[in-house]
């Protein structure tokens, strides 16, 4: 099958593939993003259908869209473990080695997939890299000091052979961008991260630092749209 090769559809695609993992009774985690919202666009209809799941948002905006749509959402800790986790993502390898937060939902995904059973990753195949890193890797830090957590972040790179980094502090309409969780974010631009287990190893115990965007051994199972069809791949545990 050939899909229309413009981003906007292979997203659609590869969200409508996602719908074919959803069983009635899950227990979802629902992504942030336009291929998330791409796939809570099409989980509306078939819940209105009769399908019985039930959702937690890793953004107020998912939340706002999956009421919009009449998805049944609840908190992570009312639901406890999930099923499934469907979100995208900025940067895909072939390790299922993710770089996310462009949307700047990083910490609330990472803690809805590390709670769930599954993670399914949906995006186009312009996010399928060979190496993490041409995507700067946005870092969620607490807003109190967080030019020397920036400081930080740099010496800790540096050790690591990451020499020259400039973190650079997201802005939103002449503002500082302040994620759901009051935090600031800032998105650092690696180029190529040589080794991302390592990396993020490094950058999870930096004092100021709320979470990466690095999100290793969370995916399960990736669909990726191309102009030539869809691919699903599952990762296979050693
Ligand atoms: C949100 O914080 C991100 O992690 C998104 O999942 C990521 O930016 C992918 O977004 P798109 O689906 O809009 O490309």
């Amino acid at each position: 099958m050939t899909q229309a090769a413009d981003p906007a559809s292979l997203k659609r695609a590869a969200a409508a593939e996602a719908l074919t993992f959803v069983e009635s009774g899950m227990k979802l985690g629902l992504g942030t993003g336009s291929t998330a919202e791409a796939f809570l666009d099409l989980l509306g209809p078939k819940v209105a259908a009769g399908l019985k799941v039930v959702g937690t948002p890793t953004s107020k905006r998912t939340a706002e869209r999956a009421r919009e749509l009449g998805i049944p959402i609840e908190d992570l800790d009312t639901l406890g473990e999930l099923d499934l986790v469907i979100d995208g993502a900025d940067e895909v390898d072939h390790d299922f080695s993710l770089i996310k937060g462009g949307g700047g939902a990083l910490l609330r995904e990472k803690i809805v997939a590390a709670s769930s059973k599954q993670m399914l990753v949906i995006a186009d195949s312009s996010k399928l890299v060979r190496k993490l890193g041409a995507f700067p890797l946005p870092i969620e830090v607490i807003p109190l000091g967080h030019g020397t957590t920036r400081g930080r972040i740099i010496r800790v790179s540096e050790a690591l052979g990451y020499s020259g980094l400039a973190p650079r502090l997201r802005m939103k309409d002449g503002a500082i961008f302040v994620t759901d969780n009051g935090n600031y974010i800032y998105d650092c631009p690696y180029g190529v991260i040589t080794d991302a287990r390592k990396l993020a190893a490094a950058l999870s115990p930096i004092t100021g630092v709320v979470e990466h965007g690095l999100f290793v051994d969370l995916a399960t199972t990736l669909v990726i749209a191309g102009a030539h069809g869809i691919g699903v791949t599952n990762r296979k545990y050693t």
